[in-house]
């Protein structure tokens, strides 16, 4: 008689090792463990499941059929931890230096990642939680894998929704802060702050130069004005997706624009906006700026200037802002916007830095590449800090990843104006210009 208790039986295991018979007992073992009455024993089960991994079976099927069935059986935290004690119990093996090589804690793990993904992309919350209760030297490790698994900017994301949510007890947030901090590139225990909001952010030092350069106003609002004329279009609104203190939107109407709509995140932003409109003309209203509420083909022109595209977390965030520029959009109507070219002058210098804090965090950057120049195309993600005091995460992506979430979202016809920063280190502006087809 077949023993169907995955946890006892041997039959499963020489199953799954043979590959011929993979999917049925798998599907089998995986019915079995549906089956187990305690939340242990499936945990038990889980990680004898893990130990698997390195069979030849391991193969997509196998671990999307783990995958989903773990998920929905196991509760949260007690897969957390099953996973996290199931890499930090052997410490030799994953954690430290190998012959002089760095070992990648969860490189034995799972060989395609596609566990770890589906992990920290659906329980980001138990995950972050159980490993901020972890010593340092941990912390770190795993954090460099993550990292290889999920981008960076939605581990932070997560860390700094955690230190939000009042639900955490004090020493949580503190523990979280001390991740957060990590990751940033700085010691955990560093005094500088790690911030839960790009407002906050903003709020620590001082932007007043940077929205009262007059003449970078008007250059900037003449050339989108040039811009919206060529289009052609005379109807339609001009909207100033994250137009911040409404710098953009506030100039062109004080040039005679009307019609002008302008879209942020931040209540903050938009007071001081609605402050500085001397028309009193716009419509400022709080909308994320890939669901902005605006009625579909209603633009001229949608604008998304003054680098925030940087705020995006990755490529897909910003594909579905141009997704919401395309709906929004009029046939003919412009997208317009702006990011730093990743290799040039200070984004450069945050890439190469964004590598060293991977290195600090024990991340194999030989499969990035195999010289640093090769490791260093692969960086989009970097940390920036425009005080020494106060730090951030940005995304900065190269032209070819802009250009082809463009193409997704409809965009075919492109120009791209290059222009430099003044004062930072031979940085340079590199303006997108996507027309809606007619
Ligand atoms: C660098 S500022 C640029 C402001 C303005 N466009 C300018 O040129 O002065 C970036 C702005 O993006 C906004 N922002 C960030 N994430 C956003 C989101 N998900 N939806 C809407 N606005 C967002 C911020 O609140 C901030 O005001």
């Amino acid at each position: 008689m077949f023993d169907i208790n995955p946890f006892t039986s041997t039959t499963y295991k020489d199953g799954l090792v043979d590959n011929e018979y993979t999917d049925s007992l798998t599907t089998l073992c995986l019915t079995a463990f549906e089956q187990l009455p305690t939340q242990e024993e499936k945990a038990a089960v889980a990680r004898w499941l893990f130990e698997l991994s390195n069979c030849p079976a391991d193969d997509d099927f196998y671990w999307s059929l783990v995958n989903r069935t773990i998920y929905s059986q196991i509760e949260p935290k007690l897969l957390a931890k099953t996973v996290f004690d199931f890499v930090l119990e052997k410490p030799d093996q994953y954690y430290f230096p190998k012959n002089s090589q760095i070992v990648n804690p969860f490189d034995e793990l799972l060989e395609d990642r596609s566990f770890l993904y589906f992990y920290t992309s659906l329980l980001p919350k138990e995950a972050v939680i159980y490993l901020s209760e972890q010593e340092d030297k941990y912390i770190k490790a795993v954090l460099g894998g993550l990292i290889y698994a999920e981008p960076f900017s939605n581990l932070i994301e997560e860390i700094r929704n955690q230190i939000k949510n009042p639900e955490n007890p004090p020493e949580v947030t503190v523990r979280l802060e001390r991740m957060g901090k990590i990751l940033l590139g700085l010691a955990p225990d560093d005094s500088r702050p790690f911030h839960t909001s790009l407002e906050s952010f903003y709020k620590s030092f001082c932007i007043g130069e940077y929205h009262t350069n007059e003449v970078v106003n008007q250059e900037e609002v003449a050339m989108v004005a040039g811009l919206v004329k060529e289009t052609g279009l005379e109807e339609g609104s001009i909207v100033d997706n994250a137009c911040g203190m409404g710098r953009i939107a506030n100039t062109l109407a004080k040039n005679g624009y009307s019609d002008i709509v302008g879209v942020d995140i931040s209540p903050r932003n938009l007071h001081t906006a609605k402050e500085h409109d001397e028309t009193g003309s716009i419509e400022y209203r709080q909308a994320d700026w890939a669901d902005t509420g605006l009625r579909p083909e209603s633009a001229r022109a949608f604008l998304l200037v003054g680098r925030s595209g940087h705020h995006a977390r990755n490529s897909y965030e910003f594909q579905q802002i141009s997704k919401e520029a395309y709906e929004v959009l009029k046939p003919g109507g412009i997208f317009v916007f702006d990011f730093a070219d990743p290799d040039k002058g200070m984004y450069l210098e945050n890439r190469r830095n964004f590598l060293r804090i991977l290195a600090s965090l024990n991340f194999p950057l030989e499969k990035l590449g195999t010289t640093p120049e090769e490791q260093l195309k692969e960086i989009d993600n970097v940390v920036d800090s425009p005080d020494g005091i106060n730090f951030t995460n940005r995304w900065v992506p190269q032209i070819k990843d802009i250009l082809l979430e463009l193409k997704i979202a409809g965009f075919e016809d492109v120009q791209i104006i290059r222009k430099p920063i003044e004062g930072w280190k031979g940085a340079e502006n590199l303006y997108f210009i996507a027309k809606k087809p007619l």
